[in-house]
C-alpha cells in the first residue's frame, strides 16, 4: 500500500464529509452515546488532569471527559481534517465548558510533548490510519506513566449491519470482492475487528495489561430513505463507489439494501439497526 497516497485520500474524503456528519451530529451523538460514556468511564478523568481525543470528528467523547477535568483540567481535542474539527469546535462553543483546546493534528505525528497527558481517548480512528501502531507508539510516548489510552474500533461487519448491507450489495454492483473482511494491515473501518488484533497492537506499542470488551447500540432512523440519506452523508467511500454506477444500477441497489435494511431491522415501524463496536483500555 502506498501509505502517503493513502493519507492524502484519506484526508481529502474527511473533508469532503464533514458537512454531512455535521448534518448528522445530533443523530450520531444520541446513538453512539452507550459507547462514549463507556469510553469516559474507561479513562476516569480526575478534576485537574489533561485528557487529549485523537481523530475527535465533532468530539463527542472528550466533550463528555472535558466535563470531568473541571477545575483546572485541560481537554485537548485534535483532528488531522480541519474541516472535522470545526465541529468539534461549534460543539465546544456550545457548551461552553473551560480548559477544551483545539488543535488540528494528525493521529500519526501528536505534536504534545512527551508524558504530558493522563488519558487519550480516540473512538473509529486508529484502525483508519496508515501506520496506526506508528500512533500507538507516540500515545505512549505522550502519556505519564500509568496514563490510560481508551480507544473504540468496530467488532466484525455481520454484528454492523447498518454498514455490512451497503458494503455487500456496493461490491456485488461494483463487482469488487465482499469488502467485509478486509486484508490484515489494510486500513479499514472494520480492521481491527478482532480484539486480538487490537490487544496484539497495544502490546506491540509498550502499553501493558489490554483490556477489550463489546459495546452494543442500536442506530436509529425514520425508515430506509433515512438511513440510506445518512450513510451517504458520513461515508466519502460509499459515495465515490455510487458515482460510478450507472442510474439503473443505482436504483436496483437501492431496492436490493432497502429490503435488506427491513429484515435486519428491531423494529417494524421505524428502522433500527444493531451496531456493536469493541472497547479498548490499557495503561502506559
Ligand atoms: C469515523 S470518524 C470518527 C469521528 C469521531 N471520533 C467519532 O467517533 O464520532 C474518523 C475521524 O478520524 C479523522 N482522521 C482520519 N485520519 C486521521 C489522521 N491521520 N489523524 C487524525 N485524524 C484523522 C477524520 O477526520 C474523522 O474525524
Amino acid at each position: 500500500m502506498d501509505h502517503d497516497a493513502y493519507r492524502k485520500l484519506s484526508i481529502e474524503r474527511w473533508e469532503r464529509t464533514a458537512s454531512g456528519w455535521g448534518a448528522q451530529r445530533e443523530r450520531w451523538s444520541r446513538d453512539t452515546a452507550p459507547v462514549s460514556f463507556r469510553m469516559v468511564e474507561l479513562a476516569d478523568p480526575q478534576p485537574g488532569q489533561t485528557i487529549v481525543e485523537l481523530a475527535c470528528g465533532a468530539a463527542d467523547v472528550g466533550l463528555l471527559a472535558a466535563e470531568l477535568v473541571r477545575p483546572g483540567g485541560r481537554a485537548i481535542l485534535t483532528d488531522a481534517a480541519e474541516g472535522m474539527l470545526d465541529l468539534a469546535k461549534a460543539r465546544a462553543a456550545e457548551l461552553e465548558l473551560p480548559g477544551v483546546e483545539l488543535k488540528a493534528m494528525d493521529a500519526e505525528w501528536i505534536d504534545l510533548p512527551a508524558a504530558s497527558a493522563d488519558a487519550i481517548l480516540c473512538r473509529w480512528g486508529f484502525m483508519l490510519l496508515a501506520d496506526p501502531g506508528a500512533s500507538l507508539r507516540d500515545c505512549r510516548r505522550v502519556l505519564r506513566p500509568g496514563g490510560r489510552l481508551v480507544l473504540a474500533a468496530w467488532a466484525p461487519s455481520h454484528e454492523n449491519p447498518w454498514q455490512e448491507i451497503a458494503r455487500e450489495e456496493v461490491a456485488r454492483f461494483t463487482e469488487q470482492p465482499p469488502p467485509t473482511e478486509p486484508a490484515a494491515g489494510v486500513p479499514d473501518m472494520f480492521a481491527w475487528r478482532d480484539p486480538a488484533t487490537i490487544a496484539t497492537a497495544l502490546q506491540d506499542a509498550g502499553f501493558v495489561d489490554p483490556h477489550v470488551e463489546q459495546v452494543d447500540m442500536t442506530l436509529r432512523y425514520d425508515d430506509a430513505d433515512d438511513w440510506w440519506d445518512t450513510l451517504l452523508d458520513m461515508s466519502g467511500a460509499l459515495y465515490d463507489a455510487l458515482v460510478q454506477l450507472t442510474p439503473e444500477q443505482r436504483d436496483e441497489l437501492r431496492d436490493a439494501v432497502d429490503a435488506r435494511a427491513r429484515e435486519a431491522s428491531r423494529a417494524e415501524d421505524r428502522l433500527e439497526l444493531p451496531a456493536r463496536t469493541n472497547v479498548a483500555m490499557a495503561e502506559a
